[in-house]
């Protein structure tokens, strides 16, 4: 599959969905975001793609943000439709059923950050920078650093870094917490692949569940979550699935899952 501005790969069950426009360092404008709301609601809806890794075409730049040309032309109401849509994008990366992996393999500036922000786990290369220089340009980020930076490390530094538009390196994004591993550049997407198919061989219904409680962690009150969490928890005991991997360790064999 391919269209203007994105690439998607599948493998076994793991979909590779790369932004594909490297002469601006794959800056995301409308036409690329209408693109890429579209794929994922797809490969969502897609019982063959368990796992779906989102990356940057070239090795200098994952996302190097929105689009800056289209945006200073914007109004304020085609600025907050942009702001929407972009957030719809993000909310999708952080609950479609299925794990979302950010491999990002260079600038992941302003909106780029924020779409690794949205993805459930990031791997940067040895190369990568994280930042949101909005503020270098006299806005604010518009699709979900204000609280999804804060939420993946703490206040103080997403206040720094959003106050101040510093760019930071893979060394201190893992550090802080921002991103899970680090790895060479040729080593990104082959370490990237290996983890999404691990996630890819598990149940897509226990990792569906599984997502959704981990998801709550952040969010709301705590009794209300574990009464959320159990209810989940008790709903695997009636998938066929849970009966197979229950049984499979039982029994001493490689368990096989079929989603339901
Ligand atoms: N939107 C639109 N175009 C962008 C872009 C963005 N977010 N980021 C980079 N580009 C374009 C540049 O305008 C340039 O295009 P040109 O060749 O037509 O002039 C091209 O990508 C290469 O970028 P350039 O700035 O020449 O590369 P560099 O190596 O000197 O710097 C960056 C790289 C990422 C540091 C720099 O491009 C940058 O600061 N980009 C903006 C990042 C940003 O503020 N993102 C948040 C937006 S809300």
């Amino acid at each position: 599959m391919s269209g203007a501005g994105l690439r998607i790969a599948v493998d076994g069950r793991v979909a590779t969905v790369t932004i594909n426009r490297p002469d601006v360092l794959n800056a995301l404008n409308t036409e690329l975001l209408e693109e890429l709301l579209a794929t994922l609601t797809d490969l969502g809806a897609d019982p063959g793609v368990g796992v779906v890794v989102l990356t940057g075409e070239g090795d200098r730049s994952f996302i190097a943000g929105a689009d800056i040309k289209e945006m200073a032309g914007k109004t304020p109401l085609e600025a907050r439709a942009y702001s929407e849509l972009g957030q719809e994008i993000a909310h999708k990366l952080e609950t479609m059923r299925k794990p979302t992996i950010a491999a990002v393999n260079g600038y992941a500036l302003g909106g780029g950050c924020e779409m690794a922000l949205a993805c459930d786990v990031r791997l940067a290369s040895e190369n990568a920078e994280f930042g949101q220089p909005e503020i270098n340009l006299g806005i604010i980020p518009g699709w979900g650093a204000s609280q999804r930076l804060a939420r993946a490390t703490n206040i103080g530094y997403a206040k720094e870094l959003i106050l101040t538009g510093r760019r930071v390196d893979a060394a201190e994004a893992l550090e802080r917490g921002l991103v899970q591993h680090v790895h060479p550049a040729d080593e990104l997407m082959p370490a990237t692949w290996k983890m999404a198919a691990e996630m890819a061989s598990k149940s897509p219904v226990a990792l569906y569940y599984a997502k959704e409680a981990t998801n709550r962690s952040l969010h709301g009150d705590i009794g209300g979550n574990l009464v959320h969490e159990a209810d989940l928890y008790s709903l695997m005991f009636s998938t066929d699935d849970a009966r197979e991997g229950l049984s499979a360790f039982v029994e001493k064999r490689q368990a096989s899952f079929v989603g339901k």
